[in-house]
């Protein structure tokens, strides 16, 4: 794939805990930036052609043997560098500086004040506040170099090398506690690698589409269509480049919440008119689940039944060449091989991975740059609507996960009746950005209750609320009493079997989000 229509930035990655950081900060300023191993061949940096080279911090030491080190000639590419913390050691010390262990690790807040007039200072105040986290130290700049910044306790607190346009600082500018670092990052993109901000979603759009027409050319692809922000617009995308060629396959396992069906339907196959099969399996479902109320088990039926679904589906299609995946920038990063390497790139919750090697399909992630805020606003580019958009995850195994222990049609219907409750009140509420995930579970519990002069002995519903980025580890949201109050009462009164509700005041970790 072309990568000329965008500029590129290219962050080799020395293992900082920061680094999805700078990624993040790079791309906030409409510069396309990838993550690459800090050895990734020249060969290949050179073929990217990117207008600059960020080489990020780590926790190695670079006076160790075997400390990771950029491939070599980086340095006579003729593009400008930024090393920040190890990025920088590890500059210092191949272009014959001096890196030496600090008596104590300089750690938290330091005042940085600027010496000497600089384009990666442009507009910014003499004395900035900045964030420092490093061991070792710079006790000699190579040659060619000077400083143009210090601190208290470190006169070499940012580096220059004004002919080969290489910078080097010593704290982090991609963090919050460095409140002037977006100053400095765009100063270096903009000012010294002479970026200009031209990446956007419609660029994006227009470049992706253009390579999903040429890559396909007449062929036919599928994709599962969960209505799911990331298969809904991987299924919009494709659906721009190729029409009618991709056909989604949209399952509907019975477990989904209220409404949802209907919805994804009325979206994409009345709305925006895609091509989908939609396979009512409810039954097929809910007969595989009789008796099983081990968790496990439960996921390893749903997988499987979605899987002999699928393959069946498709076989009624003839012949297809693709398979289309939702399939995310953290995914790849995480994965590593997702460039050019083999299909390790399925993610195991993705529910087709399992598809039978003999369909011998070929793979296209059309969103495999991206994060999921910026496939959200790819999604709003293509003309999705909010509720699709801003949709938040569902597991594929559905409600089943949120019923504990014996999935059954009763079960079910009292479940996303108290879902439905919570969706409606959590609408409402205005802290509802901030909430990864919102969402009923029905206990196996049964409690005494009474309602008028009755006695009644009916089950519990958990709610569970969260707040977290990635859903890696997330926190219970401080929801305010007024609307637990409301879910509650509105939940008890509304849904024949439950008289009881309780909040999951449990973190992730020791927790996980779902309770199954
Ligand atoms: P846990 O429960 O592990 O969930 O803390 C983390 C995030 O992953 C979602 N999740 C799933 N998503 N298939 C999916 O597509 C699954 O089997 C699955 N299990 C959990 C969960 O909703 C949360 O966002």
């Amino acid at each position: 794939m072309s990568r000329l229509y965008r500029e590129l930035i290219v962050i080799l990655d020395f293992g900082s805990q920061y680094n999805q950081l700078i990624l993040r900060r790079v791309r906030e300023m409409r510069v396309y930036c990838e993550l690459l191993p800090c050895n990734t061949p020249l060969s290949r940096l050179k073929q990217l052609k990117p207008k600059g080279v960020i080489l990020s911090g780590g926790p190695a030491s670079v006076i160790e043997n075997g400390a990771p080190q950029p491939p070599s000639g980086i340095f006579q590419m003729g593009i400008p560098l930024l090393g920040i913390c190890y990025g920088m050691q590890v500059m210092v010390h191949l272009l014959g500086g001096k890196v030496a262990p600090a008596r104590k690790r300089e750690y938290g807040a330091s005042q940085l004040l600027v010496d000497k007039e600089d384009e990666l200072f442009y507009k910014l105040p003499r004395k900035l506040l900045v964030w420092m986290s490093h061991t070792d130290r710079v006790v000699k700049i190579p040659p060619g170099f000077e400083a143009i910044a210090h601190t208290r306790n470190c006169p070499y607190a940012v580096i220059r090398n004004k002919s080969g346009k290489f910078y080097g600082v010593q704290f982090h500018p991609e963090v919050a506690h460095t409140p002037q670092g977006k100053d400095i990052i765009q100063n270096f993109l903009f000012r010294i690698c002479g970026c200009s901000g031209n990446w956007t979603m419609s660029s994006f759009i227009n470049h992706s589409v253009n390579s999903i027409k040429k890559r396909v050319g007449k062929g036919k692809v599928i994709c599962a269509l969960s209505g799911g922000v990331d298969s809904s617009v991987t299924a919009m995308l494709i659906n721009k480049a190729i029409g009618k060629n991709l056909t989604c396959i949209f399952v509907n396992n019975g477990l989904l919440r209220e409404g949802e069906a209907e919805e994804v339907l009325s979206t994409f196959k009345d709305h925006f008119h895609l091509n989908i099969r939609y396979v009512n399996a409810e039954k097929r479902f809910l007969q595989r689940l009789k008796g099983i109320k081990e968790p496990e088990k439960k996921r390893k039926v749903i997988g499987e039944e979605f899987i002999h679904i699928f393959t069946e589906e498709a076989k009624k299609l003839g012949k297809i060449d693709f398979l289309a995946q939702g399939t995310l920038y953290p995914d790849v990063i995480e994965s590593r091989s997702a460039k050019g390497g083999p299909s390790a790139t399925i993610k195991s919750h993705h529910n087709v991975g399992g598809l039978p090697s003999s369909m011998k399909l070929k793979l296209i992630e059309p969103l495999k740059d991206l994060f999921k805020d910026e496939v959200r606003m790819v999604g709003r580019e293509l003309g999705l609507p909010e509720r699709i958009v801003n949709r938040q995850p569902f597991p594929g195994p559905g409600l089943a996960i949120r019923i504990l222990g014996e999935v059954t049609s009763r079960r079910l219907k009292i479940l996303r009746q108290a879902d439905r409750i919570v969706q409606e009140e959590m609408e409402k509420y205005e802290g509802i950005t901030r909430i990864w995930q919102s969402f009923a579970v029905l206990l196996p519990v049964r409690s005494v209750g009474v309602m008028g002069d009755v006695r009644t002995y009916e089950y519990t519903i958990a709610l569970r609320a969260v707040i977290s980025q990635d859903g890696m580890t997330a926190d219970w949201a401080r929801l305010p009493y007024e609307l637990l109050d409301n879910i509650s009462r509105r939940i008890v009164n509304e849904v024949k079997g439950v008289n009881r509700v309780v909040y999951d005041i449990s973190s992730k970790p020791p927790s996980t989000i779902e309770w199954e």
